[in-house]
């Protein structure tokens, strides 16, 4: 499969999916207005060549930000993700979309595919919902549940640094850099994620929910530590709790996505080495 489209192609995750595609249909804001529905619907309709399928990394991720403008949340994470599963059903061509380990409340701390969603937050709720709307709309569809991504950063100048860039940049100004030791989740590699993708699309299993990140898990302390280590930085990492950073919208405290249906990826720490040593801290 080269002839698909993908939206959002100037995020994170939209530009390693480019460079596995060279030959995709790329759009972003300025090509594409999402949420104008019919022109959207006319645009990728009318495309030369009928696409062999559309993958949506449009997003609306401010999750501290969801909780003032749901209304642009839900839009952009359930309404636009519902269009799109349209689209491809009358084009009769599959559909990858991307969640988040958000849709839980941590209680549980590790959630399989199945297991029922309680999200915590305005943008936890908004990212379920699309998940719903794509699940009702049925044809080929899957929504591919990710936490955390990180890698090259999207060419988007509105593209959001990664933690692992966080850590970096304050490691060159601090001896010593608080990090919240009482979250924890999955991590994943945008290239891997992108090339899972493109596996998936290869293999067209069932259509449904699946995880897919990096193996293991961490704290955003244990991310530090490891960024820091790697990347040879005397900044000392230290532990404390997430109250000491009170945030707008609540985050589970252990939600961590359980891959019960995919290959395996590579573990977290392997790829982070592998983008450090890539990257020119
Ligand atoms: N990043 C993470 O840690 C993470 C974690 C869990 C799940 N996910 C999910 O993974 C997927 C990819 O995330 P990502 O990190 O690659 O996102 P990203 O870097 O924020 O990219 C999103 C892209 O969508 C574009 N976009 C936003 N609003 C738009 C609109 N109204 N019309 C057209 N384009 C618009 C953005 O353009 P602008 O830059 O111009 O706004 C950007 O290019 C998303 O579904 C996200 O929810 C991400």
């Amino acid at each position: 499969m080269k002839n698909v489209v993908i939206l959002g192609s100037k995020g994170a995750l939209g530009g390693q999916l480019l460079k596995l595609y060279p030959g995709a249909t790329g759009w972003d804001r300025e090509d594409a207005d999402v949420t104008d529905f019919p022109t959207l619907r006319d645009k990728i309709a009318g495309l030369e060549r009928v696409p062999e399928a559309i993958i949506n990394c449009v997003a609306f991720n401010d999750v501290d930000g969801a909780e003032d403008c749901p209304e642009q949340a839900f839009l952009l994470n359930a309404e636009v993700p519902g269009e799109l599963a349209r689209i491809a059903r009358e084009l009769g061509v599959p559909l990858v979309h991307y969640s988040t380990n958000y849709v839980f409340d941590g209680v549980q701390g590790e959630y399989a595919e199945a297991d029922a969603p309680a999200p915590l937050s305005a943008y936890g709720r908004s990212k379920l919902l699309g998940e719903r709307r794509i699940a009702e709309c049925g044809g080929q569809w899957y929504v591919l549940r990710t936490a955390v991504i990180f890698g090259p950063k999207g060419e988007s100048v509105l593209s959001k640094k990664s933690f692992v860039d966080i850590m970096l940049d304050l490691s060159r100004k601090r001896d010593t850099i608080q990090v919240v030791a009482d979250e924890i989740g999955n991590l994943t590699y945008g290239p891997d994620l992108a090339e899972a993708t493109r596996r998936l699309l290869e293999g067209l299993p069932p259509a449904g929910i699946y995880h897919v990140t990096n193996s293991g898990c961490a704290s955003w302390f244990d991310c530090a530590k490891e960024v820091f280590r790697i990347a040879g930085r005397d900044a000392t990492a230290v532990p404390v709790p997430a109250t000491q950073f009170p945030r707008k919208a609540p985050r589970p405290a252990r939600a961590v996505l359980l891959n019960t249906k995919l290959p395996p990826l590579r573990p977290w720490q392997e790829a982070l080495a592998e983008f450090l040593a890539g990257s020119r801290p």
